[in-house]
């Protein structure tokens, strides 16, 4: 069944307050739930309370005591003679498996404790409830269990009372003061340990801070806690939200569906996003705790405080927290060049994902209208686009308009569930001069319309009047369910560049009084529009889009000449990169056609990458992305149709190769010259100058292996053995392994036994398996097949599922892209077998097949082939068969 926003009704009945009482038992967990009903105004006395509920066993439903008739249907427990009172008190009974449950939603168990996953729709398979985000209540929680195995009981808000209990059990009382949405109920019941800190608030207030891990676990809690104190400090000092609670919790739990959740007072999060030590955690890992600490936390205003009317608005409180977090990780980093590496970072993975996305069969607007299963909409688009959006309006008011803007929002509501729209009304009310407030309807296209804009850019100089005509135009191409798209609102942030020297042109458009500096924003809100610059004084190179001021793609028809000043010149450290990105695109596409190989590359482009990588100016993290190559899946995205994807890895190999070869001396320069001398910090600084020495190493590593040199590859050997972190240690063992050098399967077989027993450090050794640079021809499926019947792996475990199997089929194109489309019957294969285990992860890694239309044959054939089998499977889950079906369709 598809669920449509256009239909959205105010429930008959609201729910005021509940009272739960849980027996927890693995088995068979007792839920006792006392309900505090509220007829809608509107609402005709009398008129049928529907409850959803599902996979529960129903004991018992008294209505204000009496018992009340009832029925079930479909998942949906229906009381068609409710009293006909204004408020009433509803009593419900029922059980639930907790160990039984494998999808992971709802209470479910894990190392031999219980966790609940509520949102979307969780909180229907604890008991029966009007599980949607608009009805809001006040929650009392009792727990009750064994106290030698679950000596922690925990759930949301303040610890009320806690006893022993005959039998060898225990009690504890908890009260969440907010009203909030049943998704954000959470409980725990399980043995840990926690390590804990006292904050004052800036107001004086008082917090208590607590992370709560598995004994064993506590010595890699430290940053995970750090981040917390760091976010709190940070959302008073930029937005003046303060902790609205005494306690403030975060739990982690090894099987978990998403990274975290944000459940009022009491987050819960993938162990992937908590524990981390030098020795087992990469820098990558530590930003990823920062940053998913913080975006939990920062829900706890934007999404628990104001949340969402229905889920069709998820984007109201993820696209924002996406900001929210990404500035915070941005201010965190400190420098403007940290700054901008964190910004070209969340641009490739938007690209790499979300660009995607938007081009096939899952294109949905940051609003979707419609879905079949919700679960199947925490995407890319609802979150990285969402976060897009609202940093497009944070570019059209300024950062002092957008806290105003954010202050009206909580002004207006605060204890509301509200909709995108009335977000982006209180951004522009409190921006009443601004191009948002003016374009209000254009910019809210964003929110409506699927598919990702383009953007084409002509200009010209008139060298005679010195000025300089610059056209811009926008359209979008179809999407399922909208053929025809409409202008929006795109704003272009822009810069001049002389074309002789590279230095910051005046910016003066024609009828200004004066030039307003060397940078500002168009506002783009027709489909076509000129914009004539005045007064400028040399020929220009157009420097369009700075800092990804709007996510669209660009043709600004730039050359090499152009690329190649922007790439050394530009003000803008966004766009230096985009023009090296650009530049080596442009090499790959050119080789595309036929089948000859990659020609010799031109020193022009060598040189100004060698340029970038030995000037001294510029941060070592920096350089490491501008020397990163476009992503295969990119490039294939840029290609769009007929994609052969053994081509592309085919060429980006060769370059790769020649960059190795050609800059080896570099190469070798910039290993020796970024290594880290003081202890390990997982600070922005030490990680820049550690991702260049590990790309140096292996583009030495993979150099020596295709010369058949034996020194490398030797010193990343010793390098992987002697490594004081776990940064260091995985690049080099990648380094091996990327390079398919001998060494890497006594590295590989070293790392597992030294690291045996540490779940994610094991995830990560699965993981590289499962990318492994090798070409279709060679033998990385026999490798996952193989792998999947290690002792270690488990399909139950969604982290080991996903290293393995989202890192074949998703992150190793050439590899899963086989002739022989037994790639495509592996991928079919696992979703069926994961299907009946757990239909969120399933529907994952069905998405891997989103693209298949876009492929050359034989591989479009083979691929539509294996969609199909899955779609035709007996007993799919929604969740798949909508990913599936949607594939299809498209
Ligand atoms: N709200 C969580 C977050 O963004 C994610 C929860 C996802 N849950 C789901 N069932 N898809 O932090
Ligand atoms: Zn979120």
């Amino acid at each position: 069944t598809v669920i449509r926003r256009e239909d959205y009704a105010a429930p008959a009945y609201w729910i005021r307050s509940v009272e739960l009482t849980f027996d927890l038992d693995p088995a068979k967990t007792i839920v006792a739930s006392r309900l505090t009903v509220e007829r809608h105004a509107d609402a005709a006395p009398g008129a049928p309370l529907v409850l959803h509920g599902d996979g529960l066993v129903l004991l018992r439903c008294l209505a204000d005591g009496e018992s009340v008739s009832f029925r079930q249907d479909d998942g949906l427990l229906v009381i068609d003679n409710p009293p006909d009172q204004p408020s009433f008190t509803l009593e419900i009974r029922n059980t639930c498996a907790p160990e039984k449950n494998t999808q992971l939603s709802g209470l479910y168990t894990s190392g031999g404790g219980f966790f609940t996953q509520c949102e979307a729709e969780g909180f229907r398979r604890i008991t029966y409830f009007l599980d949607r985000p608009d009805v809001m209540a006040v929650y009392t929680v009792t727990l009750r269990a064994d106290k030698a195995k679950y000596p922690v009981l925990l759930s949301n808000g303040n610890l009320l009372e806690q006893a022993d209990l005959p039998n060898g059990r225990h009690m504890a009382k908890w009260h969440d003061p907010f009203p909030k949405p049943s998704y954000l109920f959470a409980l725990v019941a399980a043995d840990l340990v926690c390590r804990e800190q006292r904050i004052t608030a800036r107001n004086g207030k008082e917090h208590l801070l607590q992370v709560h891990v598995r004994r064993g676990d506590l010595d890699k809690t430290e940053h995970a806690m750090n981040a917390l104190i760091a976010s709190v400090a940070w959302d008073e000092a930029r937005f003046g939200l303060p902790l609205d609670l005494e306690r403030f919790m975060v739990v982690a739990v090894g099987d978990f569906n998403m990274g975290a959740m944000e459940n009022k007072g009491l987050n819960i999060f993938n162990t992937k996003y908590v524990l981390a030590s030098p020795a087992t955690a990469t820098d990558d890992d530590f930003a990823g705790i920062e940053s998913v600490v913080a975006h939990e936390y920062f829900h706890n205003w934007t999404g628990n405080r104001i949340t969402c009317r229905d889920w069709f608005q998820l984007s109201l409180k993820e696209g924002l927290t996406v900001y929210r977090d990404q500035e915070f990780s941005m201010d965190m980093a400190g420098s403007a060049s940290a700054r901008a590496v964190l910004r070209i970072d969340a641009v490739r993975n938007l690209r790499a994902v979300q660009f995607p996305e938007d081009a096939g069969p899952m294109a949905h607007p940051v609003r979707p209208d419609s879905y079949s299963e919700i679960n199947n909409f925490y995407t890319a688009t609802v979150y990285e686009k969402g976060a897009e959006v609202v940093r497009m309006m944070a570019t059209l008011v300024g950062r002092a308009g957008f806290r105003a803007g954010m202050d009206l929002y909580f002004q207006r509501h605060d204890g509301q569930a509200v909709t995108c729209d009335d977000f982006a009304q209180a951004i522009a009310d409190a921006n009443p001069g601004s191009a948002l407030a003016s374009h209000l309807g254009h910019f809210k296209q964003w929110y409506a319309q699927a598919g990702t804009p383009r953007l084409q850019a002509r200009g010209s100089y008139n060298e005679a009047a010195r000025r300089y005509t610059l056209t811009l135009r926008q359209s979008g191409a179809p999407s399922p369910g909208q053929p025809e798209k409409q202008p929006g609102l795109v704003p272009v942030l822009m810069g001049l560049v002389a074309a002789d020297d590279g230095r910051a042109l005046p910016l003066k458009l024609e009828g200004e009084a004066q030039a307003t500096g060397t940078e500002r924003v168009l506002v783009l809100t027709e489909a076509e529009q000129t914009f004539t610059f005045v007064n400028v004084e040399a020929p220009p190179v157009p420097s369009l889009l700075r800092g990804f001021s709007a996510p669209v793609t660009l043709d600004d028809g730039l050359d090499d000449a152009a690329l190649l000043v922007l790439l050394q010149h530009d003000a803008d450290a966004f766009n230096r990169w985009e023009a090296g990105q650009r530049l080596s695109l442009g090499r790959l596409l050119a080789a595309l056609p036929g089948d000859a190989d990659l020609p010799p590359l031109d020193d022009a482009y060598l040189q100004a990458l060698r340029r970038v990588l030995r000037d001294d100016t510029l941060d070592p993290a920096f350089k490491d992305q501008v020397l990163q190559l476009p992503s295969e899946v990119y490039v294939a995205e840029v290609v769009g149709s007929e994609v052969n994807p053994q081509r592309i890895h085919r060429l980006r190999e060769q370059l790769r190769g020649q960059l190795a070869s050609a800059l080896r001396d570099d190469w070798v320069w910039a290993f020796e010259a970024h290594q880290v001398r003081e202890g390990y910090r997982p600070n922005a600084a030490q990680a820049g100058q550690r991702a260049l020495a590990n790309q140096a190493l292996r583009m030495l590593v993979l150099d020596a292996v295709a010369s058949g040199d034996t020194v490398w590859p030797g010193r990343a050997y010793q390098r992987f053995k002697d490594a004081g972190n776990m940064t260091d240690r995985f690049g080099a063992l990648s380094a091996l392994v990327d390079a398919q050098s001998p060494l890497a399967e006594p590295a590989l077989a070293r790392f597992h036994a030294l690291f045996a027993g540490d779940d994610l450090v094991i995830d990560k050794w699965f993981n590289l398996q499962a990318t492994a640079n090798e070409p279709a021809s060679g033998g990385g499926l026999q490798r996952v097949k193989a792998l999947m019947q290690h002792a270690d792996f488990s399909l139950k475990n969604p982290n080991r599922a996903r290293a393995l199997l989202s890192g074949f089929c998703r992150d190793n194109p050439a590899a899963f892209h086989r002739t022989d489309a037994a790639g495509y019957v592996f991928w079919a294969d696992r979703v069926l077998e994961l299907d009946a285990i757990n239909p969120q992860l399933a529907a994952r890694l069905a998405r891997a097949m989103d693209r298949w239309r876009a492929l050359a044959e034989p591989w479009r054939s083979a691929a539509r082939e294996a969609v199909a089998r899955v779609a035709a499977a007996p007993r799919l889950s929604d969740d798949v068969r909508e990913i599936v079906t949607k594939a299809l369709d498209s």
